[in-house]
């Protein structure tokens, strides 16, 4: 039987009921619990196989909620707020003590977002608590994009994925800290590097060589299928070199054919970086289905969304 539905009102009454319900946002699909209690917390944890050092994202309604939450905010992350919300932006923020260590793995600060998505900010006007809700995968897997994903995964240990369609942006939400009052970029995502610049100027991305605990979806090991996975400046040469290998192949726009190849995921013929940050990871979770010997992936272009995208590619073939 399927997990999968749109009732909201019963997703109301189980995660009231501090149980678990994976809910659709415009980035993956989140495991979402009350952020206030403390069996949902831990079940998300449990769930996921996460380990209790990586914090969770706060998922508000609206910006009215933030004061519950977080005792300070920046100049810049104003400016941040009010130029991405409700969107794919999260800010690393200094914490309220009301909210529970185990959310924030003990730190002084908060993740929080307002996710873009109909469903899911439905869902939250009903509540009256924000969702902690981390990507709805096993702890290193892919994301899920699909209410199905989420089903395959998780399908013994939750009791409902809330309907919401396909997820629009498709890649993580992109996470911003501060520094001395100033920005930093913890995590590439659905929003472009550009896109923040032309609202807080020049950005850093934080260290990302370091396997900190500061955002461990810095982990050089993240998001990776369970197929071996290669990422290349040429296909074509790529394929031929492995012959006798039953290969997936990951294009950004063009078709390549070899004997070898057994099956081609086209991300946007159009060269379209935002349609192909939306197909990457329901490109990755079909050729992962098919049991090959590898996945080999083109690497993007290396700016835009592009860079998001080689990010999730490069932590996939750790
Ligand atoms: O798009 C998204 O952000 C999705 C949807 C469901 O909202 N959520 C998501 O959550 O990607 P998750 O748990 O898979 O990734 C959250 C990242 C982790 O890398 C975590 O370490 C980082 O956010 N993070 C959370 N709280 C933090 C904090 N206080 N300081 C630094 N990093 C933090
Ligand atoms: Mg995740």
């Amino acid at each position: 039987m399927t997990i999968i539905s749109d009732n909201i009102t019963k997703a109301v009454h189980i995660l009231e009921s501090e149980d678990l319900v994976a809910i659709p946002t415009e980035t993956v699909y989140g495991l979402a619990g009350n952020i206030y209690s403390d069996k949902a917390i831990r079940k998300i944890f449990e769930v996921k196989r996460r380990p209790l050092f990586n914090p969770l994202i706060v998922h508000l309604h609206s910006i009215e909620k933030l004061d519950a939450i977080v005792s300070d905010i920046p100049p810049k992350a104003q400016l941040l707020a009010e130029a991405f919300w409700p969107g794919s932006l999260t800010l690393v923020l200094k914490k309220k003590s009301s909210v529970p260590d185990i959310i924030t793995a003990g730190k002084e600060t908060v993740a929080v977002r307002i996710p873009n998505h109909p469903v899911a900010l439905e869902l939250l006007e009903k509540l009256s608590f924000p969702l902690a809700a981390p990507s709805a995968n096993p702890f290193n897997c892919v994301s899920p994009t699909k209410a199905i994903h989420v089903e395959n995964y998780f399908k013994n240990s939750i009791r409902m994925v809330l309907e919401g369609g396909d997820c629009k942006n498709g890649l993580e939400s992109t996470i911003i800290g501060f520094e001395n009052g100033e920005p930093l970029i913890y995590r590439l995502g659905s929003i472009s590097i550009e896109e923040i610049e032309d609202v807080v100027g020049k950005i850093d991305v934080k260290n990302k060589s370091k396997d900190s605990p500061d955002a461990p979806g810095m982990l050089a090991k993240h998001y990776a299928p369970k197929t071996k996975i290669y990422l290349t400046d040429n296909l074509d040469s790529f394929v031929k070199k492995y012959e006798n290998k039953r290969i997936g192949v990951l294009s950004f726009s063009k078709s390549v054919s070899a004997s070898n190849i057994e099956q081609i995921e086209i991300l946007s013929k159009s060269e379209d970086l935002k349609e192909a940050a939306s197909k990457l990871y329901g490109a990755l979770h079909s050729l992962d289905a098919l049991n090959l010997d590898m996945i080999v992936a083109q690497r993007f272009p290396d700016y835009g969304l592009g860079k998001s995208i080689n990010d999730r590619l490069e932590r996939a073939t750790k």
